[in-house]
């Protein structure tokens, strides 16, 4: 139930950090350490090759799944929109494992793909956040999000928990695989739930910016690098799916490849700067898009900030930006669909499974 809140969204939103603290919960083994089941710790250790399969927001958070692996494991990802893959199977490696990430277990582009690789024999891992889904039975593994029923159609605490989960996988498998990993997971987790609390405490500066910035906006843009690129395209479709704005995620340094000549005067342009090694890319960009008249907002992260920037959001490890930076995003896209007065936890056209293909 929703109890008190005047939407799902909002209160899912509040769940985030609780959600994080679930998930190091549910994965500590008996010694404190994060732990996964033994049986997919040994498909994930002898795969030589992932292949993420999901669509829309769990899409987004394969992206960055994908960082995860090949960062903290070694191991070689792609990622794979379900619904293309049928039509576009890419060369698969000698040893793949199919990775399926789906909040609802449900969604039919995902769960045709699965039920392809059973039928050519390779092993799969489902993600997902509903216990006895169809992709969770139907796979030979399942990981579960712990975020509890997720009601707004709009994807938010399943996000996080699929970044957060990701994370938790990689790490396990790169420190049975011997790879001396400089951090501990687990501390670093808590405090990006520290992090997003102190976001959601300050809700109102992004009802603020929402107000400021799309009340009237036609579009809007999401722009970052690296990582942070990931987390645009995922701010965007939030905008878009809730507040009907057009909306787009860019990376930083395509603006100049042609989206630059769509830039007018006033038009909101969402720039995520997390990631100290490509900050001043970044930068350069928003500058660009400012010189020909474009309105910045720099959500920055702490100890990457500069005077002048929107937003400053706490400090958390560089690999776990997204799962702060994205909260930022989501309340803004709330704030600018309750001034549209859309229907926030039910936008038009959208349903939260989708079970055809
Ligand atoms: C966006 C959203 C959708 C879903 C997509 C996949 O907010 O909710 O983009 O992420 O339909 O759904 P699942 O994860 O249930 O497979």
């Amino acid at each position: 139930e929703k109890g008190t809140y005047p939407h799902y969204m909002l209160k899912e939103m509040d769940e985030q950090p609780t959600v994080i603290r679930k998930i190091i919960q549910a994965y500590e083994g008996e010694n404190g350490d994060l732990t996964i089941d033994a049986n997919i710790l040994e498909a994930l250790r002898a795969a030589d090759r992932l292949y993420i399969i999901a669509a829309g927001t769990s899409y987004h958070a394969g992206l960055i799944g994908k960082q995860y692996f090949e960062k903290m494991a070694g191991i070689p990802v792609e990622v794979h929109i379900s619904s293309e893959f049928g039509y576009n199977m890419p060369l698969l490696s000698e040893k793949p494992l199919f990775i399926f990430i789906t909040q609802s277990g449900e969604t039919a582009d995902s769960r045709q793909v699965l039920v392809k690789i059973k039928e050519l024999g390779y092993p799969t891992l489902t993600i997902t956040n509903v216990p006895g889904s169809t992709l969770s039975r139907e796979a030979d593994h399942t990981l579960l999000l712990h975020a509890g029923p997720e009601i707004a159609v709009a994807s938010t605490k399943a996000y996080v928990a699929q970044v957060a989960v990701l994370a938790v996988t990689a790490y396990v498998t790169a420190k049975a695989n011997g790879k001396g990993l400089e951090f501990d997971l687990k501390q670093e987790l808590a405090i990006a739930a520290n992090g997003i609390q102190t976001i959601i405490d300050s809700k109102d500066v992004l009802e603020d910016i929402a107000e400021d910035y799309l009340k009237i906006s036609r579009n809007a843009f999401f722009i970052g690098r690296n990582i942070d690129f990931y987390v645009s395209l995922e701010g965007a479709l939030k905008l878009k799916e809730i507040s009907y704005i057009q909306a787009e995620g860019f990376a930083g340094g395509e603006l100049k490849h042609g989206t630059i000549a769509l830039i007018e005067e006033g038009t909101p342009v969402f720039a995520l700067v997390t990631q100290e090694a490509v900050g001043l890319n970044i930068r350069g960009n928003v500058k660009e898009v400012a010189a020909r008249g474009a309105y910045p907002c720099i959500i920055a992260m702490a100890g990457v900030d500069e005077d002048g920037d929107r937003l400053v959001i706490p400090q958390v490890h560089e690999l776990l930006t997204p799962l702060v930076s994205v909260v930022p995003l989501q309340l803004i896209s709330y704030y600018a669909a309750l001034h549209r007065r859309c229907d926030v936890d039910k936008p038009r056209n959208l349903a939260k499974s989708v079970t055809v293909e």
